[in-house]
């Protein structure tokens, strides 16, 4: 079993996904604590609800970067966390935590990621004219949204899509394949090769997804 924490940073719902996995019989991980930057952050209230332990570390209690991720790190070690899911938690973790974390953090991102990395990516791939878009679960590297991809999911972008509605898309396929991948590696199923992460045995659609309403 594996244990893991969850931190977060706004409304939760992939929090919330993550959360209905974990209470499945058969499922290799379980919520050890959920930590938030944000005081306000609606996902505490899913927490709490399912009678997770908490904590909120807001960032501006602190003078710098290293001394709010040494509180993280105190809190997890308080929990005994083995492995993180960072689940909207929108603040850069620096080179010193990643690494003390190599290869235990996953992260969840709402893009094809190597493209659009950061802020506003509906916004931008509307602009681009891209023909899909979707969201990616990876390994955390030091560099902002890039390290290895463990699973992806697809969806296909209508003319009249709003940034607001295929945010909505992304996100409900974000809520199938970030459970999925968290499975896959408390499974021990993936190693990472370089900046690949290979997936023993897979069956997922091959470590893609391509929503359901345009198969
Ligand atoms: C999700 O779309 C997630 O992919 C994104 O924030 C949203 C959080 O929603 N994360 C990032 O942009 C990180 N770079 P949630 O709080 O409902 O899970």
């Amino acid at each position: 079993m594996l244990d893991v924490a969850i931190l977060i940073s706004g409304q939760g719902s992939n929090l919330q996904a993550l959360i209905e996995a974990c209470e499945e019989p058969d499922f290799p991980a379980r919520i050890v604590v959920v930590i938030s930057n944000n005081p306000d952050s609606y996902g505490l209230q899913h927490a709490r609800k399912a009678g997770l332990p908490t904590a909120v570390i807001n960032h501006r209690d602190f003078e710098d970067r290293e001394t709010f991720e040494n509180a993280i790190d105190e809190e997890l070690k308080n929990h005994k966390a083995k492995f993180i899911c960072l689940a909207g938690f929108m603040r850069i973790l620096e080179a010193r935590f990643v690494n003390r974390w190599k290869d235990r953090i996953l992260n969840i991102h709402p893009s094809l990621l190597p493209a659009f990395k950061g802020l506003h990516t509906q916004e931008r791939a509307l602009e681009a004219g891209v023909r899909f878009t979707g969201c990616t679960v990876h390994i955390v590297r030091p560099e902002m949204d890039d390290g290895p991809i463990i699973l992806q999911a697809a969806v296909a972008v209508d003319p009249e899509d709003t940034a607001e509605n295929l945010s909505e898309k992304v996100l409900r396929l974000e809520h199938i394949i970030y459970p999925e991948a968290l499975k896959l590696m408390a499974m021990g199923r993936v190693s990472i090769s370089g900046n690949k992460a290979i997936i023993e045995k897979a069956t997922y659609h091959k470590g893609g997804l391509i929503s359901p309403e345009i198969l």
